[in-house]
């Protein structure tokens, strides 16, 4: 049986817990990047090939010498400026109902009040990242927390929820600390 395939941009660093998460679940995964992750090699279902945001019909080429049929679900974390012509390059490479899971994260303003609208039309989930409390200090989440955050939109996005906004960690009030 042929084993769902998903694209994950920007999924070797923070999100390198999300590509994992659905290796394990069964999905064969490829996931580009400028630099070969060591988690890459850990199994045949996660296939990394060398794409810059900087180029993305490459990027798009080079996915798709390594797709066995329209991707089922795109995660992308992808920064502004590369975010529309990332996203537009590959939307020819998925599945018409394939829902596209949106990272969104800022440090310097307001993640949600700087949320920008879906780029593709699919089914947009997005995930924003916020940071956790802890005591009377703040902090950012970590790695961990990220990935399961995406992970988890993820699977409620292909469980065939509703496309919305979802927030990772505390988002409000913003700044963090303030
Ligand atoms: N809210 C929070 O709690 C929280 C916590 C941590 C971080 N953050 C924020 O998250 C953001 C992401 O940080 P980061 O960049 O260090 O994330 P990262 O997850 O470590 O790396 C970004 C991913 O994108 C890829 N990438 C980056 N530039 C690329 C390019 N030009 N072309 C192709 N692929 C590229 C990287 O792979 P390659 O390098 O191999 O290309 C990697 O897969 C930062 O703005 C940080 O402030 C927020």
């Amino acid at each position: 049986m042929r084993m769902p395939q998903g694209l994950v941009i920007g999924g070797t660093g923070m999100l390198a817990g999300t590509v994992r998460g659905f290796s394990a679940r069964g999905w064969d995964l490829v996931v580009p990047s400028r630099r070969r992750p060591r988690f890459a090699t850990d199994g045949e279902n996660v296939r990394w090939v060398r794409g810059e945001w900087d180029f993305p019909a490459e990027l798009a080429a080079a996915v798709a010498r390594e797709a066995t049929a329209p991707f089922g679900l795109l995660v992308a974390w992808v920064h502004t400026p590369h975010r529309d012509g990332v996203l537009k390059a590959v939307q020819p490479l998925l599945a018409p109902d394939a829902p596209v899971i949106e990272v969104w994260s800022s440090a310097s303003q307001d993640p949600l009040a700087t949320l920008p609208p879906a780029v593709l039309d699919h089914p947009t989930h997005r995930v924003v990242l916020g940071y956790q409390r802890s005591g009377r200090s703040a902090r950012w989440l970590t790695t961990t927390e990220i990935s399961e955050g995406v992970l988890a939109a993820a699977l409620a996005a292909l469980a065939g929820a509703p496309p919305a906004v979802r927030e990772v960690g505390v988002l409000r009030p913003w700044p963090p600390g303030r």
